[in-house]
């Protein structure tokens, strides 16, 4: 059980834990001799850690807060991922207290205090190193509720901070604290036969490894620069490997509704007549705008700018294009290449003027998405809990079925939505499409951060679900907060 500790208890060690110690460090010292890269060295110098019996975890951090501002805290087992990297993007290092058996000296299993304070320590003192630990860590909590971006990101760390080497004078000297305590390990290292790379972001992405077995390739780094720099495309390369699928799906014959063309009754006015009959009730449905931002005038002058605008646009005369307007027209709308130029420079969306459909606000967007792609007997659709009624009052009265998935500050709790759409998968009956608010969401507020966005399309490709994506609050924030695709 992972917890952080306000104290170590040195009662708890015995005798052996501290011969223990001075074992490990006897060894570890006769490996200093040009072995291992001098910023460890330099660093280790700095620490001056007590060689003969186990440290003292308030007193070297003490002394780590002084030469770098980076401070330790004692804890027992493994933390949480999510509480290893709060405390890293806050400069704090998790120090194990528990001391490997007499019988473990060449490898421990769990982590321990020498592991932790030999081989991780010495690099805190290191200001390019701890500015890259730093970056790095809170880029991973940006992505912490995205299992496979935490999985990428942990090759990362472990073939830097964990089994990281450096060039220095021809040689390949290791950096990292899991080569450096470990004798096996470095052996391993001097085995021409052993591949070591040269330092590569997307490389490393896609590289397994076995922490329990030594290890069968290293990543070699010029200086700590290498690391440093990697920051300004991490992200970008990340989110390159998030969307490229683990597996081929097959997919995906989608059939229509076979209720499609039979009787259709009207939903939407139920909605605007409430308003409309209590106009000082605060709806905490519909997102109703307030009144005092209208500049219904302004948009109605806009008349004669969209009027030249396809004037020049299609080469004909004002006449031609005001008949135009009036007659029946594409059903599919005719602002769409309006909207799609929109798309593309305040979203950053790439659509074609002919795959998109004008609706008349977002419940005809639901009911035509919905009729046109749910059969009732087979396909469930899935919601945040709660969320604004359009698709759940549209369903319910046309008899689709729906389910609610819990949310948090970071909108739809994904966990319980996989469950949920493994569950629905194997009762027989199929989630065929997911509505999330994922900006600013009704009535919650919260938005889902990138990561958790990336593994929703992640979850929709695995267990081909289709996204309902209802963006309306996007369009309307502050220019600086807004949220980029
Ligand atoms: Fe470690």
């Amino acid at each position: 059980m992972e917890k952080i500790l306000d104290f170590q208890d040195f009662n708890l060690y015995s005798v052996d834990d501290h011969r223990t110690w001075a074992t490990l460090c006897n060894r570890h010292r006769q490996l200093h001799a040009g072995k291992l890269a001098k910023e460890y060295l330099s660093g280790l110098d700095k620490l001056q850690l007590d060689h003969e019996s186990i440290v003292d975890i308030a007193e070297v951090s003490n002394k780590l807060k002084s030469i770098s501002g980076w401070t330790l805290v004692p804890v027992t087992g493994l933390l949480s991922t999510k509480d290893f990297f709060l405390l890293l993007a806050k400069k704090t290092y998790p120090i194990t207290v528990y001391i490997r058996k007499p019988s473990e000296m060449d490898f421990s299993e769990q982590p321990d205090i020498f592991h932790d304070v030999f081989g991780h320590l010495p690099l805190l003192t290191d200001e390019k190193f701890t500015k890259f630990l730093t970056a790095y860590s809170i880029i991973a909590l940006k992505y912490i509720n995205n299992e496979k971006a935490i999985d990428i990101l942990g090759r990362l760390y472990w073939f830097t901070y964990e089994m990281g080497l450096i060039r220095e004078d021809g040689e390949c000297k290791p950096y990292g604290g899991a080569v450096i305590t470990s004798v096996e390990e470095i052996l391993n290292v001097s085995n021409e036969k052993v591949p070591k790379h040269s330092f590569d972001v997307d490389h490393i992405f896609k590289s397994l490894f076995d922490s329990f077995k030594i290890q069968l390739e290293y990543f070699v780094i010029d200086s700590f620069d290498d690391l440093f720099s990697s920051l300004a495309t991490l992200e970008q390369k990340l989110i390159g490997n998030l969307l490229i699928p683990d597996d081929d799906f097959s997919l995906r014959n989608y059939s229509v509704n076979i209720h499609l063309g039979r009787g259709f009754n009207d939903v939407i006015g139920f909605l605007n007549g409430i308003q409309f009959q209590f106009p000082n009730a605060l709806s905490f449905v519909a997102g109703q705008p307030d009144e005092t931002f209208f500049e219904v005038d302004d948009h109605i002058s806009k008349y004669n700018l969209f009027v030249n605008y396809l004037a020049e646009k299609t080469g004909q005369d004002k006449k031609t294009v005001i008949n135009g307007i009036g007659q029946y027209n594409k059903t599919k709308g005719i602002i769409n290449e309006i909207i799609s130029d929109y798309l593309k420079n305040d979203e950053n969306i790439t659509i074609k003027p002919e795959n998109t459909i004008i609706t008349a606000g977002a419940q005809e967007a639901f009911s035509i998405i919905v009729s046109a792609i749910c059969n009732r007997e087979d396909d469930v659709i899935l919601m945040e809990n709660p969320s604004y009624i359009g698709v759940s009052s549209f369903a319910k009265i046309f008899d689709y079925k729906i389910g609610g998935i819990s949310c948090d500050e970071e909108g739809i709790n994904l966990e319980e939505l996989k469950n949920k759409v493994i569950a629905v998968n194997n009762s027989g009956k199929r989630v065929k499409l997911v509505y999330v608010i994922p900006d600013y969401q009704n009535p919650s507020g919260s938005c889902m951060p990138i990561g958790n966005r990336l593994k929703l399309l992640e979850l929709a490709y695995k267990y081909n679900f289709l996204i309902i994506e209802d963006s309306v609050y996007n369009s309307f924030t502050y220019a600086q907060k807004k949220i980029r695709r």
